[in-house]
């Protein structure tokens, strides 16, 4: 795999320029192409292959960057190609394209999903929409200890549109005490796993911004200097006790969390649960709200039916994020 080239800026997609001049059809696919690429993934890992088959953008699974260890299902790898194809429906719904959305998975050429564009009807930009695009970031950091605005937790609720996909947002003291402490566990116990780490290890860069994937320190909250010891640090050294310290202090300041759930547990519904929670993360963005995915947790089943069983799901949860008012700005990762 390479991952480091110093000739590409990895970061310039996060910068659009606000009098975008989208005249022509090749424009279009071209910006929404390279658009995509803000979509976020497990571990960073950007594990799809997008296509242009005609006037259609084809989003396929790219099993070289499956995580084995972490993701034993594909779940997660899904999960994030379902980010990807809302990213693409966000960019066309930004700059005023229409466009058809068809799932389709089929585990014989690991196709997830077409989008077919309309690029005849010309384009009307939605600043705000491209705004949220262009700054979603994960915020790994601790949140100000103040409730999220029940109205926006109702329009979260109300954006859900894919069939099989429930989202329940946990405020109250008790499901907060269930969340938190299923979520510890669940890292604690991966992180005990010396596979986990070396798989982990392996996706965490240096803060040094020539690579063009995976997780640089300073997205991590790793001091610099630390960030260029820890990779071959973690897979040689069980770190597990020094990393549940910033663990315990992140998921004990956090006001709320999100849990989506499936009908299925299965990859239609995985492709659909990251859709909806793309579309939510550019709504929490645009409403200035930082959330954290931390998904050890549906990963490991005894803690999952645990949570389940604590909070009354009758769905199976897929994915689970932190989310409250930042205390302050965290930078973005690269892109390949
Ligand atoms: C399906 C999925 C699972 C993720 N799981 C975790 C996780 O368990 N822990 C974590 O710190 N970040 C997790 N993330 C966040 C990614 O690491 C992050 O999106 C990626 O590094 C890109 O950074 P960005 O979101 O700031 O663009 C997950 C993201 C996705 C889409």
């Amino acid at each position: 795999m390479s991952r480091s080239n110093s000739n590409i800026d990895h970061y310039s997609v996060w910068n659009y320029d606000s009098d975008l001049k989208l005249d022509s059809s090749e424009k279009i696919f071209k910006f929404v192409l390279e658009k995509s690429k803000l979509a976020p993934s497990a571990h960073n890992s950007q594990p799809w292959k997008v296509k242009l088959n005609g006037e259609k953008i084809e989003i396929f699974a790219d099993a070289s960057k499956h995580l084995k260890i972490s993701d034993p299902l594909k779940r997660q790898l899904y999960l994030s190609l379902g980010c990807l194809a809302a990213t693409v429906v966000s960019v066309c719904d930004a700059i005023g394209i229409a466009y058809d959305l068809n799932w389709s998975y089929d585990k014989s050429n690991s196709l997830a999903c077409s989008i077919g564009l309309t690029t005849s009807s010309g384009v009307t930009l939605d600043k705000n929409l491209l705004n949220a695009l262009h700054s979603r970031v994960t915020n790994r950091l601790s949140y100000k200890n103040t409730a999220i605005d029940p109205t926006i937790i109702n329009d979260m609720k109300a954006l859900l549109s894919e069939d099989g996909v429930v989202l329940k947002v946990i405020t109250n003291s008790k499901n907060l005490d269930h969340v938190k402490k299923s979520l510890l566990q669940a890292m604690e116990l991966a992180f005990s796993n010396k596979g986990f780490r070396q798989e982990l290890a392996a996706w965490i860069r240096p803060s040094s911004k020539k690579y063009g994937d995976g997780m640089p320190g300073f997205t991590l909250n790793i001091p610099k200097p630390v960030s260029f010891l820890i990779p071959s640090l973690l897979k040689k050294i069980n770190l597990t006790k020094v990393m549940m310290i910033e663990n315990n202090k992140i998921v004990n300041e956090t006001p709320s969390f999100a849990i989506i759930s499936v009908k299925n547990d299965e990859p239609l519904d995985w492709l659909k649960a990251g859709f909806e929670a793309q579309r939510l993360f550019l709504f929490l963005t645009s409403k200035e709200i930082a959330f954290h995915v931390l998904n050890a947790a549906v990963e490991n089943n005894e803690v999952k039916d645990g949570l389940r069983k604590r909070l009354s799901l009758s769905d199976h949860p897929v994915m689970i994020w932190r989310m409250g008012h930042p205390i302050r700005s965290v930078e973005h990762s690269p892109r390949r």
